[in-house]
């Protein structure tokens, strides 16, 4: 059996990037009967950059929601929350003694963050990249489905597996491989606002529970420009980015007719192209807004779904501390 590990932060409601750069994927890999799969909601990441104690508990609950809106089902995979495993804080805390700051400082995601919110550049922010190891390592993931945002971070968990086999002189630690499906490379979905990724501090995003008038309001409101400049010319990167998210929403067809349009040189149809892409969307996001809204008030359902999730992820994460405990030397008096 293969272990696939992912989490997503419960920082505020999934949104288009998080479904095709994480979700897809998740659901994929829990039909594969090779695979062990473990989903978890990284709240302790969340309190790097939001502190709300009730916004904190309103988004665990929709991330939960939606987890089992959109198709991951406690039966064939394992779907908790991270604050209910002390080992991962335990480990967390055993890897960072492992962790050179110089590697953390390179961090990308760190220095976004930093600038993003200069008044709060705190330890846990900086040390992010080690509870982000210590939740991968603690299952000796083989598989990490991510968006290609987090490449560097599953780098950092690659080197910290790395380090602590040369330094206490074993084996034990795999590094894993981000996951790449087959039929889609590590995808970025951009935001509708010209440039850069689709995310939720970046204020630019279609989320899951979006109601389809708003969908509609904000494909309409998309960046662009009169029409390409003359015949085969290269895109700009605003209407790329509409031409993306087309991809992963409509089908080859779609995609080809609209293409060729832009390769006549013609103008005047990025109307009907808005039109067509917030259709697609809302036909991919409709069903899963209508069972997020059914479930995501069951408290009895959500606490059975979790607490089996942690009993489950803790029967694994137990021993690796325990080895770990052992190779580094914390075992006194036996
Ligand atoms: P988070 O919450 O930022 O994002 C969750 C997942 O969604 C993907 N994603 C995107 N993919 C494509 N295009 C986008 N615009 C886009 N925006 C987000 C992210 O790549 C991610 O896969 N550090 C992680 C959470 C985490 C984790 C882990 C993941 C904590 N521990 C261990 C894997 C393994 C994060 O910030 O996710």
């Amino acid at each position: 059996m293969k272990i696939v590990l992912s989490g997503i932060r419960p920082t505020g409601n999934l949104h288009l990037g998080n479904y095709y750069g994480a979700m897809v994927n998740f659901l994929k890999m829990q039909e594969d009967k090779e695979n062990n799969c473990f989903f978890f909601i990284a709240d302790l990441h969340s309190m790097t950059t939001h502190s709300d104690p009730k916004l904190l508990q309103e988004n665990v609950r929709n991330i939960l929601a939606t987890y089992l809106a959109c198709g991951l089902d406690p039966e064939k995979a394992t779907l908790y929350i991270q604050s209910d495993m002390d080992d991962i804080s335990k480990l967390y805390y055993l890897l960072a003694t492992l962790s050179p700051v110089a590697d953390l400082n390179k961090v990308v995601t760190f220095k976004e963050k930093s600038q993003q919110n200069p008044d709060n550049v705190n330890a846990a922010l900086f040390t992010y990249p080690v509870l982000m190891a210590s939740d991968i390592l603690a299952f000796n993931a083989d598989f990490v489905p991510v968006g290609k945002d987090q490449k560097q971070h599953l780098e950092f968990t690659c080197h910290t597996a790395s380090r602590f086999n040369q330094r206490y002189g074993v084996n034990y630690f795999k590094e894993p491989t981000p996951f790449i499906a087959k039929d889609q490379a590590l995808v970025k979905i951009p935001g509708l606002d010209g440039s850069g990724k689709m995310g939720k501090s970046e204020g630019n995003c279609i989320y899951l529970i979006d109601e389809p008038k708003a969908i509609e309001k904000k494909v309409k409101g998309a960046l662009t420009d009169n029409g390409p400049e003359g015949v085969n010319t290269p895109k700009p990167e605003y209407i790329e980015n509409l031409f993306t998210i087309l991809k992963v929403v409509s089908t080859p067809d779609v995609v080809a007719h609209y293409d060729n349009l832009w390769k006549t040189g013609e103008q005047k149809w990025y109307g009907n192209l808005k039109k067509q892409l917030a259709e697609d969307i809302i036909t991919v996001t409709t069903p899963i807004r209508e069972r997020i809204n059914d479930i995501k008030n069951d408290d009895a359902y959500l606490r059975k779904v979790t607490q089996l999730g942690a009993e489950k992820a803790r029967a694994v994460t137990s021993k690796t501390l325990a080895d770990v405990r052992e190779i580094m030397g914390l075992n006194y008096f036996k």
